[in-house]
């Protein structure tokens, strides 16, 4: 059977731009207390944001240590590529694929994050943090 981690796509963000980028506003996270995250895509070889290529979502789970099943904290649907009545590339209007967001936790764990272009498919990324 095929499953989702046989097509999810796994590199290194600093060499192949479709990799979600996961970065923490802080260099400690306290319990209980919201902290920023943002997850963006292409941070380090910019990816293309035209009608016919784009990333599509970013999604975003936490995984706290010793549990089995990770949580959904938020997903972002970039909608708007430049496509207008006109045609593809039209209308100067265009989401751009990085989402901005809060969460809090008690407990540490991982932030694992997928994102989709609508040509090269699906991606992922994941990154520990520590709760004091
Ligand atoms: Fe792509």
């Amino acid at each position: 059977m095929l499953e989702l981690k046989d097509v999810i796509k796994v590199d290194d963000w600093k060499k192949e731009k479709h990799v979600p980028v996961i970065s923490i506003d802080r260099d400690i996270v306290k319990k209980g207390e919201y902290f920023g995250l943002e997850v963006s895509v292409g941070k380090s070889i910019e990816h293309p944001n035209t009608t016919a290529h784009h990333i599509r979502w970013i999604s975003v789970y936490f995984l706290p240590d010793k549990e089995k099943f990770p949580y959904h904290i938020a997903d972002a649907t970039f909608n708007a590529h430049g496509e207008s009545v006109e045609g593809a590339d039209t209308s100067t209007v265009y989401s751009n694929h990085n989402v901005k967001l809060e969460f809090k936790t008690e407990k540490p764990g991982t932030v694992l994050a997928a994102s989709y272009c609508n040509i090269h498919g699906l991606w992922q990324n994941s990154e520990k943090i520590q709760v004091l």
